[in-house]
């Protein structure tokens, strides 16, 4: 039989929102889908790959042949992301909320008269925690900016010690959230920098990890 390309590499993928309870009622969240990153961990799959996927709340069923994880909250996610970090490759194209609430209520919160105020704290990041800890992993993140797209998105490469970061703009149309297509463009760490036409998120998925293979 003919081998993979990605046979016997290991590779966390993560995907999804995370969501951050307020009370047992309510919860904050963002328009993640998970489609990108599904779409990674499927085309990574089928190149021979063996797959972790640590995913937020999503409508979609993970692909077969891989060890699926599921979390909740940013908290959830980073300490998956630990324990499974004995991995040749970590992409992240998860978005994680990197607030959560101060204080959660262990009661549904009763409606008062007045304005009702909310206190948030940082959550960790998870990419630049592992960013610190990496020894010989490819690195990649993602960007998912609405202005200065390649200034932000350089700065997240540097500051969490990536190889390569995806950068999509969320507010054009046919890319970012929850749509099948996505509009990206690859900064690596060389300098180097490879823009793309609007594409299928499985297209996406086959150039990051071809560009994962030349760096492996
Ligand atoms: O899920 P879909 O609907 O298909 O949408 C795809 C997507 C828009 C979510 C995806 O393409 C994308 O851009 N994912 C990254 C979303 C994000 O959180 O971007 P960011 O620029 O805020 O974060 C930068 C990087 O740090 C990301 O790799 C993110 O996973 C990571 N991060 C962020 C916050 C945090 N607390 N921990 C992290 O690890």
């Amino acid at each position: 039989t003919k081998s993979k390309p990605l046979s016997g590499k290991r590779i966390l993928i993560t995907a999804g929102p995370t969501r951050e309870a307020i009370d047992p009622v309510r919860y904050i969240t963002n328009h993640s889908s998970g489609k990108m990153g599904y779409a990674i961990a499927q085309v990574a799959v089928d190149q021979g790959a063996d797959v972790t996927l640590i995913s937020g709340p999503t409508q979609l069923t993970p692909p077969r042949g891989l060890n699926f994880i599921p979390v909740t909250s940013t908290r959830e996610m980073y300490d998956a992301v630990m324990d499974n970090l004995e991995v040749d490759v970590v992409i992240k194209a998860a978005a994680p909320s990197d607030y959560k609430i101060v204080n959660y209520s262990e009661e549904k919160i009763k409606k008062t008269d007045g304005q009702m105020k909310m206190n948030f704290e940082k959550n960790p990041d998870i990419l630049k925690r592992v960013g610190e800890l990496k020894t010989h992993q490819v690195l990649v993140g993602f960007a998912a900016e609405t202005q200065n797209v390649e200034a932000y998105a350089k700065k997240k490469l540097v500051e969490k010690n990536l190889d390569f970061i995806v950068a999509n703009d969320v507010t054009a149309k046919g890319a970012g959230f929850d749509v099948d297509t996505n509009i990206i463009t690859i900064y690596d760490k060389d300098g180097s920098a490879d823009v793309y036409d609007c594409m299928a998120k499985s297209e996406v998925a086959a150039i990051i990890l071809d560009k994962v293979f030349q760096k492996l």
